[in-house]
């Protein structure tokens, strides 16, 4: 597996200390409020565990599923909902778990999906961004990293499923997905 890897670009160490720069800040940002954490399966899986182990306000957690990429390398466009919420989000501030934001496409649907489901706010934390690539206009309030554009897989991240095991991230070889 790390041999299919061109280079790392995040060790596990890096990765864990701006996971605590971040929770430090919606620590601070939500100081005396209530948040619910909605990771995205399953790419966020390694970022949100990392993240809770260091949030220190009122919070309860949840996920959803959705996809729009199948087993490429490129954005479709399109969002399915493949497993939603699994409690109502009504009056409550949620903080959207994402592994990365690439053409911006799945989180400007899900936004919008939380708007509409009466959330008093909503914001989103990304360990990993890559603004070269964006389709949509977004706002992303909380980044760990800006990212090239390169395809990048571990730490949750994958290409056709595998790789999300990997406790760093890493560029792929070109050669695995040509
Ligand atoms: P977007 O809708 O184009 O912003 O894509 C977001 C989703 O695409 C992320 O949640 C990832 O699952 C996937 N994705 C985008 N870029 C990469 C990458 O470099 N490696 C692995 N997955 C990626
Ligand atoms: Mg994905």
């Amino acid at each position: 597996m790390h041999k299919d890897l061109e280079k790392v670009l995040y060790t596990e160490e890096e990765i864990r200390e701006t996971a605590k720069r971040l929770a430090d800040q919606i620590n601070e940002d939500y100081a005396g409020q209530e948040v619910v954490f909605v990771g995205l399966l399953k790419g966020s899986v390694q970022f949100m565990a990392d993240l809770l182990k260091n949030i220190e306000i009122m919070c309860t957690v949840d996920f959803m599923c959705v996809s729009s990429y199948g087993n490429g390398t490129k954005s479709t466009g399109r969002v399915n909902i493949i497993k939603d919420l699994s409690e109502p989000i009504d009056d409550k501030n949620v903080i959207i778990v994402e592994d990365i934001i690439d053409s911006g496409n799945t989180l400007n649907f899900i936004k919008r999906y939380f708007s509409a489901k009466n959330a008093n706010s909503v914001r989103i934390c990304t360990l990993l961004n890559k603004p070269s690539r964006r389709e949509v206009e977004i706002d992303v309030d909380y980044i760990g990293f800006d990212v090239p554009d390169e395809f990048v897989v571990g730490y949750g991240l994958d290409y056709c499923e595998y790789y999300r095991n990997l406790p760093y991230i890493g560029v792929l070889k070109p050669e695995i997905y040509a």
